[in-house]
């Protein structure tokens, strides 16, 4: 991937304005979109999976995985751990994966769309350990706020996953954004902190870093998974 990306360029200065009242809204009125059945056969496949391989090991998240690079670093970082990487785009997950990384036995790779897959596993009353987001589309339009995934209906039921939740972006404000977002529904705190990794996690976290721009992340614990 070559190094010559741009950050994302909005006219939005800082958190954007109505957040809190579409976040209120979000909390007070259940977002009720029909699942998708290939989202519910994918959910149903990838548990079953689970319940094959390892039913009792704590359980990751990678949301938004992408090509899947961050599930296999993880599942070989988090051993005793079960990792589900889910993303909606069956040629990134399907794309060879650079000389050596193989998929781990720990690790599975689901194509869903997110916004029904977070919905069936708080449903299901998963709790997860460790929950990713690293790296999302921005939407970077001021008109687009709701594209975010914080400014999305399906937020509030992404936080009752619980577990160590972090999120990273090459732009600032939607990392601010998500930490506002997470703090003002969970009342955990949350901050957007510079980061700099020491190897890129991720195909987007390289591109990023080796283009010079400055990345953004924030970690909150929303409580174990026996909470
Ligand atoms: C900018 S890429 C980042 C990928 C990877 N995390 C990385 O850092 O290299 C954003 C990813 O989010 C996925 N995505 C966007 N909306 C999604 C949804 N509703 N459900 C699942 N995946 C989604 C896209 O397919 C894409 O792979």
């Amino acid at each position: 991937m070559q190094a010559t990306s741009r950050v994302p360029t909005s006219a939005q200065t800082g958190i954007h304005e109505h957040l809190a009242r579409l976040l209120d809204r979000h909390v007070g009125s259940p977002f009720r979109k029909p699942y998708a059945d290939y989202n519910r056969a994918a959910f149903d496949a990838s548990f079953e999976r689970r319940q094959q391989v390892a039913p009792n090991a704590p359980l990751i998240l990678d949301a938004c995985c992408g090509v899947g690079e961050s599930s296999i670093a993880l599942a070989r970082a988090f051993p005793q751990h079960y990792v589900i990487g889910v993303d909606q785009s069956e040629s990134r997950l399907m794309r060879g994966k650079p000389d050596g990384l193989v998929v781990p036995p720990n690790l599975d790779l689901v194509r869903a769309d997110l916004v029904d897959y977070w919905r069936l596993m708080r449903d299901a009353g998963i709790r997860l350990d460790r929950h990713y987001l690293l790296y999302p589309n921005p939407w970077p339009k001021i008109g687009h706020v709701s594209r975010r995934w914080h400014g999305h209906p399906v937020f509030p039921a992404m936080l009752e996953l619980g577990g160590v939740l972090e999120c990273r972006s090459n732009w600032r404000i939607y990392v601010e954004e998500f930490s506002f977002a997470t703090q003002r529904l969970t009342r955990q705190a949350a901050v957007c902190e510079a980061y700099a990794p020491a190897e890129a996690l991720t195909p987007f976290e390289r591109k990023y870093f080796n283009s010079g721009h400055a990345l953004f992340r924030t970690v909150v614990n929303l409580g174990s998974p026996s909470a």
